[in-house]
């Protein structure tokens, strides 16, 4: 037992044990358990209302569990706040893309960046040297991320003038400003043509080629069958099933919980 739990966390990048949170009476995540290995891209699904959503604001910390462990890297960051775990390369999109639409393209791009000299006790001008340069390096790695992604362009409009696939794909894209070892995506897909959607899986295994392990909450199951190699599956707050895609598609409970609604 001991050592299957070593052997399972030595090579994943995120595990989660026993997370529960209820509100008020409802039990939206009760007592589930998630693992992403390193380099992976790994699948959430469920019935609308399982809990999915509410099991990434637990992983990220963004809601507190009631109860549960999570590993990052094999360490416990239960109790530490979003910003530092998005610190330590760990990183998450919402369902509904946070973009501000008063700010450019560029600007929501450089909202992304930190660790920045900006409160540091140098030396007047040395400190406004050092700023200046690493706004200028921001700068140009948004503009070369922009245009990996087909947004530069666009990149001195205001976002709230994108389309809500482009909006997800910029919320995407942001993550990057921080060399991220993990990027959690909310329903990348949703509301999102279908061209646009293959174009966001393309980057998503581009990225992934680079190192970044994914876990992709989906309604969408061609996204899934084809970005992911292990998939989980939420119903009700709890585990239902997980494995391999080919795994999932066969499997009656999903099918059921599924249907059922
Ligand atoms: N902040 C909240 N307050 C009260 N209930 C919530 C809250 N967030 C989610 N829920 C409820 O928890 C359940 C799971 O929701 P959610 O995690 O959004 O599911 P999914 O993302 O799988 O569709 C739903 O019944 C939802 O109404
Ligand atoms: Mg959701």
């Amino acid at each position: 037992m001991e050592q299957n739990h070593q052997s399972q966390s030595s090579n994943s990048i995120l595990t989660a044990l026993n997370l529960s949170k209820s509100f008020g009476g409802l039990k939206a995540v009760n007592n589930a358990s998630i693992d992403v290995k390193q380099n992976s891209i790994t699948g959430l699904i469920g019935p609308n209302g399982a809990g999915k959503s509410t099991l990434f604001n637990l992983l990220s910390n963004f809601l507190k569990a009631d109860t549960g462990e999570i590993l990052f890297e094999g360490k416990p960051i239960q109790d530490k706040p979003p910003y530092q775990i998005a610190r330590k390369g760990f990183i998450r999109t919402f369902q509904v893309a946070r973009v501000l639409s008063r700010l450019t393209v560029l600007e929501n791009m450089l909202l992304g960046t930190q660790n920045q000299t900006g409160e540091s006790i140098f030396s007047v001008i040395w400190k406004q040297a050092k700023i200046r340069q690493e706004e200028k390096e921001n700068k140009e790695k948004a503009m070369a991320i922009l245009e990996s992604v087909g947004l530069s362009a666009k990149a001195h409009d205001y976002a709230g003038a994108l389309s809500g696939g482009q909006r997800k794909l910029l919320e995407m894209a942001r993550t990057l400003m921080t060399n991220p070892k993990l990027i959690l995506l909310d329903e990348p897909a949703a509301g999102v043509n279908p061209t646009l959607i293959n174009q966001i899986c393309e980057h998503i295994i581009n990225w992934n080629k680079q190192g970044i392990s994914f876990l992709i909450i989906e309604h969408n199951m061609d996204v899934i069958m084809s970005l992911c190699s292990h998939v989980w599956v939420l119903a009700e707050g709890s585990n239902l099933a997980d494995g391999t895609p080919q795994q999932i598609q066969g499997n009656e409970k999903v099918l059921e919980a599924y249907l059922g609604g």
